[in-house]
């Protein structure tokens, strides 16, 4: 096969076709600037506020964590610009995927792809242990002490974390049936979450020992870089937004409010509640599963400590369930596309509901929520996270040059600072992990490229990959009507992929 098949390119006008069958139903309402502020908090704030805060002040950053988060904020607004752009223009399911599939060519796409399955799926197994850890310390509250061998993973001398299992196999149960995260139930549970870091703030700011904060830097810059790469975990989901861009009402204002909106009011409240939790108690003493009722505890105020619980458990089962979701999300658009085994698209014949991804996604979420510490988890996805950042962010320059014309209701302003400085930035932050990290990450795309070469490259439907049907993923969507006429898609013309003619690098497929 020729090497440069590896790069053929998903034509956009292409995309722009396309449907997601069933995922799609029940997501026709339109949305606005408030709803999908309200849908990023909802997967944004979790794990990383609740738990992580501890783990980035007493191991890297001390009370600096506080610029910790201040850091790793900015370099999400300037991937969420690229993302806002991106988004607004493919507004389709599969989000950071399926732009490199139309900017980059299908061998990128599938190292975004597998790439994403750390944001998600590796993302999920950091929160649903952050959650078993705010239950635990909830159930202790009550009397109810779990054994350690069911509460903690082997590296922290237990067996198994039980609770994490037990709330991701909870919530894949939900899926399967269907149940939908509606609007209603996401609205609560994000004034829950953001009711309980606001009751955080206000007892906390009444508890403060000022003293604490000194020395402000105790690990130096270099403490508050490292901090900042593992915090970055606390913004991922900001993205989780632009998977909704199709159903959004008016995406060139909607869509920056929204995605910037949310990551904005998460960053304050993550700037406050750090100084907060700093000048509560030493940051020597935050290495705990729950910091932030650990501090109110000690500040002897115990009725918010379990208000705090509460939320948290509440809070982080919605980002399980959005993550999950996400993931088999981007799954389905895999494997719609043949790059993995279409049978794992396959719908539940009673509920409608991608059953099998969903169960293979629990699965992982599950085996990495049980067995796994929760710092080396967020570590592995921000990774995941921040190659997807860098690789997207050239992406929309090569998609600025190679589809000039394609309507871009929202354009990044300062191209191509912006997008570049993007790159920059978490490029720096990853540079910044430990190199533990980078090396779990490259075994990690070598299986992912191992997989592609073996399967992927041969049964990708642009190549036109055996036995792949395209009925029903052609279908050009009503909203589109102008691109389709002045550009016919597939559906238009009959064309498959297989002579598909808008391929600049179409190669036929002999040889395998
Ligand atoms: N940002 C999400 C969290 O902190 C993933 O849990």
């Amino acid at each position: 096969m020729n090497a440069l098949s590896y790069f053929r390119r998903k034509p956009a006008e292409v995309i722009l076709h396309e449907e997601t069958g069933d995922l799609k139903q029940g997501l026709k309402r339109r949305l606005g600037a408030f709803d999908l502020t309200t849908m990023g908090i909802g997967a944004i704030i979790g794990t990383g506020i609740f738990v992580l805060t501890g783990v980035a002040a007493s191991r890297y950053a001390g009370p600096a964590a506080v610029l910790s988060f201040v850091l790793a904020g900015a370099a999400s607004a300037l991937a969420a610009l690229v993302y806002t752009e991106l988004a607004a223009m493919v507004p389709v399911a599969g989000s950071a995927y399926t732009y490199s599939y139309a900017a980059m060519g299908e061998i990128i796409a599938w190292i975004i792809g597998w790439d994403l399955i750390l944001e998600y799926t590796v993302a999920a197994g950091a929160v649903a242990i952050g959650w078993s850890g705010y239950l635990t310390n909830l159930l202790q509250a009550a009397g109810l002490t779990l054994p350690a061998s069911l509460s903690a993973p082997p590296a922290l001398g237990g067996i198994i974390n039980f609770p994490a299992v037990a709330i991701v196999a909870l919530i894949a149960g939900l899926l399967i049936l269907g149940t939908k995260e509606s609007a209603m139930v996401n609205n609560i549970i994000v004034l829950v979450k953001l009711g309980v870091i606001l009751l955080f703030i206000a007892v906390g700011a009444t508890h403060l020992n000022p003293k604490l904060w000194t020395p402000f830097l105790p690990f130096g810059w270099p403490g508050v870089v490292a901090g900042a790469a593992i915090i970055f975990f606390a913004y991922i989901g900001f993205d989780a937004v632009s998977t909704a861009a199709e159903e959004v009402r008016n995406p060139a204002r909607d869509l920056p409010l929204g995605i910037l909106g949310s990551l904005g009011i998460s960053s304050l409240l993550y700037i406050l509640v750090a100084l907060v939790v700093t000048g509560m108690v030493s940051y020597r003493l935050l290495n705990v599963p729950s910091p932030l009722s650990f501090a109110l505890l000690r500040a002897g105020v115990p009725w918010a400590a379990a208000a705090i619980s509460v939320g948290a458990i509440t809070g982080l089962g919605s980002v399980i369930l959005v993550d999950i979701f996400g993931q088999s999300r981007i799954f389905f658009a895999m494997a719609r596309d043949g790059l993995l085994p279409q049978g794992l698209s396959r719908l539940h014949p009673r509920y409608g509901t991608p059953y099998v991804i969903i169960v293979m996604t629990a699965l992982m979420v599950a085996a990495i929520g049980g067995f796994l510490p929760v710092a080396l988890v967020a570590e592995l996805a921000n990774i995941g996270t921040l190659t997807a950042f860098v690789l997207v962010s050239l992406g929309v320059i090569v998609l600025r040059h190679t589809q000039p014309a394609l309507p871009r209701p929202f354009k990044v302003p300062f191209f191509p600072v912006v997008p570049l400085l993007s790159a920059a930035a978490s490029v720096y932050l990853i540079l910044n992990l430990p190199r533990l990290t980078w090396l779990r990450f490259v075994i990690w795309l070598a299986v992912g490229m191992v997989l592609y070469f073996s399967y992927g490259s041969r049964h990708s439907r642009l190549a036109g990959g055996e036995g792949v049907s395209l009925p029903n993923v052609w279908l050009p969507a009503p909203a589109r009507k102008e691109l389709s006429s002045e550009e016919p898609g597939p559906a238009q013309t009959g064309l498959t992929s297989a002579d598909n003619d808008h391929e600049p690098f179409r190669e036929k497929e002999e040889d395998h």
